[in-house]
């Protein structure tokens, strides 16, 4: 179990969501905290919880989706807190629209945020791990990233970028032989946190609208475990197996999981 008191551990999207909950949680564990979100103030209020645990905490206000703030910041982090032990990217932003209905600046945004943003994220926090061989970098990714789904054309694309990326990083890794940084890959259904309000799950036995408190926790856990990948629910990890069938019966079981229908209900969040 890796022990995660007095790491340095950088979380986007902090303000809210599993962002939040992870962000309580890795202090409950003695980490220290750099919070980075869009919303100044909500990063704000989470750092004032944060400290109730006795651990340091800085808060960044950053738009991830622009590449040279992720810069800027990255920079003022670097000469204010040092060295990040541990990235966890985790901002995300869904349109939820059909694919023709999405405006460019949509799409354009989604990627920016969901996939590119850990690109530029990784550029500027990872050298410093190589060079230190230590560190770990957790992806936020979705069971999106495995299933292409209704109304969610690009935020699938993004998130199968994502599983793309992560996956490559651990291989460059491992083939240079640098064993003191680690990845997670993290894959979960729908989550109750309100980004996915309105969804609904045909089989809630099989495929549950996860509890937030809940996957937060797993996170930590995978992360203290130096999992490689944590898929939620466990028929996530059938995924790979079903692509073995014929596409028309893949889909056809992806309608009769009501995996294709999820969306039609979906509202997401009103602000
Ligand atoms: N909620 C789900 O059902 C679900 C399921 C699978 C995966 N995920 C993924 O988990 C991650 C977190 O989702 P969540 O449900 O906690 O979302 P959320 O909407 O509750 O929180 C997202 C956070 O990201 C921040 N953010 C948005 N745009 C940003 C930007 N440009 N720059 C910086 N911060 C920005 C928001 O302010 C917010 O604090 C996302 O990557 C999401 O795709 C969510």
């Amino acid at each position: 179990m890796k022990n995660l008191k007095n790491q340095n551990i950088l979380i986007t999207g902090a303000g809210r969501g599993i962002g939040r909950l992870m962000a309580l949680n890795f202090a409950s564990h003695g980490s220290h905290l750099v919070l980075l979100d869009i919303d100044g103030e909500a990063i704000e209020k989470v750092a004032a919880q944060v400290r109730q645990s006795n651990v340091a905490t800085w808060c960044y206000r950053c738009d991830v989706s622009d590449r040279e703030m992720i810069y800027a910041v990255a920079d003022k982090i670097k000469a204010e807190v040092g060295k990040i032990d541990i990235l966890v990217n985790n901002a995300g932003i869904v349109t939820g629209k059909a694919f023709l209905d999405c405006t460019d600046t949509e799409v354009q945004r989604t990627m920016d945020i969901n996939i590119m943003a850990h690109f530029w994220m990784l550029r500027a926090f990872l050298p410093p791990m190589i060079d230190t061989d230590h560190g770990h970098i957790v992806s936020i990714a979705s069971a999106a990233g495995w299933v292409g789904t209704n109304s969610l054309a690009d935020y699938c694309a993004s998130k199968f970028a994502t599983v793309g990326l992560d996956e490559s990083i651990r291989m460059e890794l491992r083939k240079k032989n640098i064993q003191g940084v680690k990845t997670t890959l993290v894959c979960p259904f729908y989550i109750d946190t309100g980004m996915f309000a309105g969804v609904k799950t045909r089989f809630p036995r099989l495929l549950p609208i996860l509890n937030e408190d809940k996957v937060a926790r797993k996170i930590v856990q995978a992360v203290k475990k130096d999992r490689a990948v944590l898929k939620m629910p466990w028929i996530v990890y059938t995924v790979p197996m079903l692509r073995l069938l014929p596409v028309k019966m893949f889909d056809w079981v992806a309608d009769f999981l009501g995996v294709s229908s999820t969306m039609d209900e979906f509202v997401g969040r009103k602000n």
